[in-house]
């Protein structure tokens, strides 16, 4: 059904030579794991480089980040047509954007629409913060982000969501399986009522915070997580292997 996507956000960190040096590390291991996609997001200045290294590869490539204008006066800013042309998929709205960046549910839905015109998968990323949680309001929050993040939008075919809870975020505190499990379900439910039931089935929805080879099987093992959006532990070769490794085994016994 849902093939299972571990994709690993490097964040800011390796400069290009560091991060073809991990590709080197990984890349034949990886090549070997079947039935997983598995993509990797460095840094923009690394994408180039990383795309010619892996051609002929079936690892693939996401950026973190992506302007929402086409092109013109935005110093500093990438547009979706220059992402495209390395890129097949995109974080949009991940919680450092939103927390450092000021990224507002408004502009996450305008990049999610110029990802998706720009034909680049965005890997969307909700998720509560530790106090949100505390107070019992993470159904909410995390519905509100999805209602925000794609209005408008007419059609989410592709479109991956990771579920981060924020507090689980580069902590070494992951949620247990069972909770991230079960508010997936509950993100699956709103995309049923946005778009309908078939869509929700074939939408896929990864955990991200703290995913290690130490916890990775917890997340695997829940039916309704498709995968892991990994930080700290991709930018280590043996586990972002082993974590892929993983999820390759548990699902392809489901
Ligand atoms: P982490 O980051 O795995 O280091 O917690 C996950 C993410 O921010 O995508």
């Amino acid at each position: 059904m849902r093939t299972p996507l571990i994709a690993g956000n490097w964040k800011m960190n390796t400069t290009v030579d560091e991060a073809l040096e991990l590709v080197r590390a990984m890349k034949d291991e990886l090549e070997k794991i079947a039935e997983v996609e598995k993509v990797v997001c460095p840094p923009f200045v690394s994408l180039a480089p990383v795309k010619e290294l892996l051609s002929g590869s079936a690892i693939k490539l996401g950026a973190q980040n992506l302007f929402f204008a086409e092109k013109g006066a935005y110093t500093g800013e990438i547009s979706p047509l220059m992402v495209a042309d390395l890129c097949e998929y995109v974080i949009i709205g991940h919680s450092e954007r939103r927390q450092y960046f000021h990224e507002t549910g408004d502009v996450v839905n305008k990049k999610i629409v110029a990802a998706l015109q720009a034909d680049i998968i965005p890997i969307m990323c909700i998720g509560e913060s530790l106090e949100e949680n505390e107070r019992e309001k993470t159904k909410s929050v995390v519905s509100e982000q999805v209602r925000a993040a794609l209005a408008g939008v007419k059609s989410v075919s592709g479109l991956v969501i990771a579920y981060e809870p924020v507090w689980a975020i580069g902590t070494g505190k992951s949620a247990t399986g069972e909770q991230a499990g079960e508010t997936i379900a509950f993100i699956r439910h709103n995309i049923a009522d946005l778009y309908g039931e078939g869509t929700a089935r074939e939408m896929r929805i990864l955990y991200g915070g703290s995913v290690s080879s130490a916890n990775a099987a917890e997340f695997m093992q829940q039916p309704e997580i498709d995968g892991a959006l990994v930080g700290g532990a991709s930018l280590k070769a043996g586990e972002f292997i082993n974590i892929v490794s993983q999820a390759s085994a548990i699902k392809s016994r489901k």
